[in-house]
């Protein structure tokens, strides 16, 4: 595992960038599965910016997708990953996949079809989610539907119009998923993210705290900002921090 730390979200997102396209570069990174939420946004537009000519090459698996919204909604994951990373990094939508447009254990057979994913990006919530894995989320879990916890459904107001729009129930990978892709990369900015990214890296490892799950993987990148790291061990930092600006 290794933690890197940045003065701002920007110096991250760039960093995670030139990682992924060195991978891209090593020919090691085929199948990627996306995160949404606000974290991974800017990491997906540097990508994009660099232009590398496999980018378009890839093919994707959405973490997770809301259960009831409206088809073509703006704030569905399919909308989301179709304007953030398919029409980005110029991907033929066939090879965009996203959970519950099928059954969830076809999702799990698709992504075993394209070889399994490659490198996982996630965001973590403040309650400690990973995907919408909500705590009490046991650590096999696979591809399934969810109830969303209410924390999750405050935070993610802010994309609707009101609180009330947030769908109560989704569809996510489950930690297991998560855990069979050959590398995660973890972005958390922001001091709302301090707490949960402390217990999921000192803490136990418990279902209790979906990400500390993570720490059971042996391919784990955190990419972090200096208040989302804020809450962390000077331990913890001299021990796994690698060299980052
Ligand atoms: C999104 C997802 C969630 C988010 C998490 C953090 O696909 O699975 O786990 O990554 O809620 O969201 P942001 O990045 O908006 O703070």
């Amino acid at each position: 595992m290794s933690i890197l730390t940045f003065s701002s979200p920007e110096a991250g997102a760039a960093e995670a960038a030139r990682r992924l396209s060195a991978l891209l570069d090593a020919g090691e990174l085929k199948v990627l599965g996306v995160a949404t939420g606000s974290s991974p946004g800017p990491m997906y537009g540097e990508l994009a910016s660099r232009g590398h000519p496999c980018l378009s090459r890839l093919t994707v698996f959405a973490l997770d997708e809301y259960i009831g919204l409206p088809s073509g909604h703006a704030e569905s994951y399919r909308s989301v990953v179709t304007r953030e990373v398919a029409i980005p990094f110029g991907l033929d939508l066939a090879r965009v996949h996203v959970p519950g447009e099928g059954p969830p254990e076809a999702y799990e057979l698709a992504i075993g079809a394209c070889g399994g994913i490659d490198l996982q990006v996630l965001g973590i919530g403040s309650n400690g989610h990973i995907g919408f894995n909500e705590p009490g989320s046991p650590f096999d879990s696979r591809t399934r539907r969810v109830t969303l916890a209410k924390s999750t459904r405050v935070a993610n107001a802010r994309f609707f119009n009101s609180p009330d729009q947030v769908p109560m129930h989704a569809v996510t990978q489950g930690i297991g998923t998560i855990l069979d892709a050959r590398r995660i990369l973890v972005l958390a900015f922001g001091s709302s993210k301090a707490s949960a990214v402390a217990a999921a890296l000192e803490g136990p490892i418990t279902p209790d705290l979906p990400a500390s799950a993570l720490r059971t993987h042996n391919d784990v990148t955190w990419v972090l900002d200096a208040a989302a790291a804020a809450s962390l061990s000077a331990n913890t930092l001299e021990n796994i921090q690698e060299a980052s600006s």
